[in-house]
């Protein structure tokens, strides 16, 4: 009994750790929170200490082969919650009445019933206080709204971040802060194949009517996202987040109508916007 109370109590303390552990991160993860992180592990350390006395009072008494002692505290504890009558006193217990030889014995409540009984009234009490009259504690509704709100500013910083710009939503932009931004990814990344004029070298020319892969915001989109990895024109989403390749379609596109030094001849297709676009802008 002796090396399996060792045993437990190895296991047992490498479940409080792991707990206190799991806990700790579990609060830094969210944020340092120093309460509680203190809390948990006051908590922690309160029933390492009870289940010590417990062993300590276990093994004052020895020669305890059976394991009796060890146990003696859950029965006694068994004993009270059920506040049973023993057999031999039974007699005293019973009721006069009999109907047809079914006897009834006043046994009284167990306390484990009185403890729900009362213990409910009491947790009521204590959540209306904190829920409903203090408002300390967030009721469900109130909780839900919130995480509505920390959902709705989630998506805002996601649409910041561009991570809902894809081909299928993405407009062209025309202010100048993004105009600037389109122009220093262009030169960083594609005048080598496309002079800074967009004039066009191995690649073609980006200021003229003609599109091998279509015109307006949506198609180069699409063609500097995915590229043309066959004709030489690479894939740019791994380099380029959504936003920047937003930000350098808009800008190849206000590159239409130019003058470009050395223009290549059209290749492709003529162009021709949807009426619905700004077409004085795009074409
Ligand atoms: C290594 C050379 C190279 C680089 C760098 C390059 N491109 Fe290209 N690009 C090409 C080639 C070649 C094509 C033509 C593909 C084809 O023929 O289908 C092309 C096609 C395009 C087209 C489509 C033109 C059309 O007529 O449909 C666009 C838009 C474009 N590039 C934009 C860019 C942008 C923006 C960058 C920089 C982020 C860039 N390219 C960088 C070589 C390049």
């Amino acid at each position: 009994m002796k090396s399996l109370n060792k045993n437990f109590t190895a296991v047992l303390f490498f479940v409080i750790m792991q707990a206190g552990h799991s806990q700790l991160s579990a609060a830094t993860g969210e944020g340092y929170d120093l309460d509680k992180i203190m809390r948990t592990m006051l908590i922690i350390t309160l029933l390492f200490i009870a289940f010590v006395i417990w062993l300590a009072i276990v093994y004052s008494e020895k020669n305890d082969l059976n394991g009796d002692n060890f146990k003696r505290p859950l029965k006694a504890i068994k004993n009270y919650m059920m506040r049973l009558t023993p057999l031999e006193k039974e007699q005293e217990l019973l009721l006069d009445h009999d109907f047809d030889g079914i006897k009834e014995l006043d046994n009284k409540i167990p306390p484990w019933f009185n403890f729900l009984f009362y213990g409910t009234i009491i947790w009521g009490i204590i959540y209306l206080v904190v829920f409903h009259v203090l408002g300390t504690g967030q009721t469900q509704s109130v909780e839900y709204s919130e995480e509505i709100n920390q959902a709705a500013i989630e998506r805002q910083i996601l649409i910041k971040t561009g991570a809902f710009l894809n081909e299928e939503t993405v407009v062209e932009l025309k202010d100048a802060v993004a105009l600037s931004e389109g122009k220093e990814i262009f030169s960083k990344n594609c005048v080598t194949c496309h002079a800074a004029d967009g004039g066009g070298i191995v690649g073609p020319n980006l200021t003229d009517d003609y599109w091998i892969h279509g015109g307006g915001i949506k198609n180069i989109f699409t063609t500097i996202k995915y590229g043309v990895p066959a004709k030489g024109m690479i894939s740019w989403q791994t380099q380029l987040d959504p936003k920047k390749i937003q930000a350098v379609a808009s800008y190849v596109i206000s590159l239409h109508g130019t003058k470009p030094a050395n223009p290549k001849a059209p290749e492709g297709t003529l162009y021709v916007p949807p009426v619905k676009q700004d077409s004085a802008k795009t074409l």
